[in-house]
């Protein structure tokens, strides 16, 4: 199967399985809007845990806050985004389809880095054993060249972007002979700028405001910093992390939800003394990573992406990309961004927003880290890494979702093998005593093979049937989702067993 019919089975099973929706689907659905069904609220919902715990639960230092999605026009103001927050777009004169013109530059970029993992794979099999990369890469005549090109093509983007000098990014599309990748013609537009941001009314005695919905949290974090400092007590370095929705008019929307219009966030800012900021970003840079890594996403689909062009507000700023089917893609951002949110706000608003450093006796402005997570990007990564098709020894296949057993929508379903003879109440006896500490699933209906298969599907990690023995001896047949093992348990013992397999601490423990 190649990448592309994968990720359609991903969309189509998300779909069936009542993970994801399209938004108002009976009225033909919204562009870019999704909804998250019964088992993908689950699954979104454990991973949102996961990440609190992480953070605020995990760090003496890291408390949480919440703020509204409606903030004081001035905010957006101070922070930049109502001049700044723009994206340079290109249009396709033949299909009609809009696109971002510094994506479509890396998009090449990624077509010549392929062209040099085929140069690499070549050589690996003509030398066999003795082939060395690092000497291939560094003395291979066409893979240097290849190089070249690509510092060549990252510079001139990097400048254009830096100077928002768009018709040098037209310039550079024309000069590679980009194509659409619909209409496959290069009849672009120029270059033009767009805001992201949404803008609604609210109505007052005095007259209507023009309000902007929020296109990141961070900016109800920076606000509420003296807030939280001082009723909290909190020392620097401390952290404030917060979830929540975002909104941003993405004019290309594309990927299903990798790039909607309205998406979740889950943000941490880290207040720092001046001169300690590249020392924190590390710190961050390298935990993240491990957070990743923490819930079993294997490491040859993680890299880090050091940004080319950065913010004017930032002084360091790396994203952590995934292997999607669609290539490597950004899922987190960890920015070093200097004094600058904390600075404008105390600018725009007139309030004095320091920090008193009782060892120094001095005031300072802080600096802050930033981790930045899309919730709805790492809920994908979760179906790419873990959704899989597998052979079986009857020649059958099964769809097993692979994920990691405490971000599973259910922890355990509960199957009596028939309708009858009493199975059902047996079985609704465990539930009853099970429910109070997990997400369990109950079926009666259908063979007891479709049943596991559909557990599979959702990623269940493990079922327990109950038959007629239980009925004599107390036991149940308790079967696990990777393996199909399938052994026998007593009653008693299920809940003691479910703690020790699933339980938060063993994740937390990898950090
Ligand atoms: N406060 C910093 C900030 O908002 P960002 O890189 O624009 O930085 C952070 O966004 C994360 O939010 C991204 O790494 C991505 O996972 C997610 N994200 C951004 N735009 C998104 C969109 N339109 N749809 C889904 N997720 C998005």
């Amino acid at each position: 199967m190649n990448s592309e019919e994968k990720f359609k089975n991903i969309i189509s099973h998300c779909k069936e399985y009542g993970f994801i929706f399209p938004s108002s689907e009976i009225y033909d659905g919204l562009a870019a809007v999704y909804d998250y069904g019964q088992n993908g609220v689950e699954l979104k919902n454990n991973l949102r845990t996961y990440w609190w715990k992480s953070m605020v639960q995990f760090h003496q230092n890291i408390v949480g806050i919440d703020a509204s999605i409606f903030m004081q026009p001035r905010v957006w103001k101070a922070s930049g985004h109502v001049d700044g927050f723009n994206d340079p777009m290109i249009d396709n004169k033949d299909s009609k389809k809009r696109y971002r013109a510094d994506v479509l530059i890396e998009e090449f970029i990624e077509k010549i880095n392929s062209k040099i993992d085929k140069e690499v794979e070549k050589a690996r099999s003509r030398f066999g054993e003795k082939f060395d990369f690092q000497t291939f890469v560094n003395t291979n005549e066409k893979t240097l060249g290849y190089k070249r090109e690509i510092a060549r093509i990252e510079e001139i983007l990097k400048n254009s972007l830096e100077k928002s000098d768009f018709s040098s990014l037209k310039n550079l599309i024309d000069e590679l002979g980009i194509v659409c990748p619909i209409s496959g013609s290069k009849n672009w537009t120029e270059v033009r700028q767009y805001n992201l941001m949404y803008s609604t009314q609210m109505s007052a005695t005095d007259g209507e405001t023009e309000l902007y919905l929020r296109p990141e949290t961070a900016q109800g974090i920076f606000v509420n910093f003296l807030n939280v400092q001082k009723t909290g007590r909190m020392k620097i370095p401390f952290g404030i992390a917060q979830t929540g929705k975002a909104f941003r008019n993405e004019i290309v929307a594309r990927q299903f939800i990798m790039r909607m219009k309205e998406f979740e966030q889950m943000e941490m800012q880290f207040f720092v003394k001046p001169g300690t900021e590249l020392q924190w970003y590390e710190y961050w840079k390298k935990l993240r990573l491990k957070w990743h890594l923490s819930i079993g996403t294997n490491s040859n689909n993680l890299k880090y992406h050091d940004h080319l062009k950065l913010a004017h507000y930032a002084n360091a700023a790396v994203d952590i990309e995934y292997n999607f089917p669609f290539g490597f893609k950004e899922v987190e951002g960890i920015h070093s961004r200097t004094d600058f949110d904390l600075s404008r706000h105390q600018e725009f608003s007139g309030k004095k927003i320091q920090y008193f450093d009782n060892e120094t006796n001095s005031n300072y402005t802080p600096y802050v880290i930033e981790t930045s997570i899309g919730l709805d990007r790492l809920f994908l990564m979760q179906l790419c890494e873990n959704l899989v098709d597998e052979q079986l020894e009857n020649g059958e296949t099964r769809t097993v979702f692979k994920v990691n057993p405490i971000l599973a929508p259910y922890k355990i379903a509960i199957l009596p093998l028939v309708k009858k003879d009493g199975l059902p109440e047996f079985a609704e006896k465990i539930y009853n005593e099970l429910k109070f500490d997990y997400n369990c699933f109950y079926e009666e209906k259908d063979t007891i093979g479709k049943r596991y298969r559909r557990q599979d599907a959702i990623g269940t990690p493990f079922c327990i049937t109950i038959d007629y023995d239980s009925l004599k001896d107390n036991t149940v047949t308790l079967r696990n989702r990777d393996t199909m093992v399938q052994d026998r348990i007593n009653v008693n013992e299920i809940n003691k067993f479910l703690f020790e397999e699933i339980n938060w601490k063993k994740l937390l423990i990898k950090l």
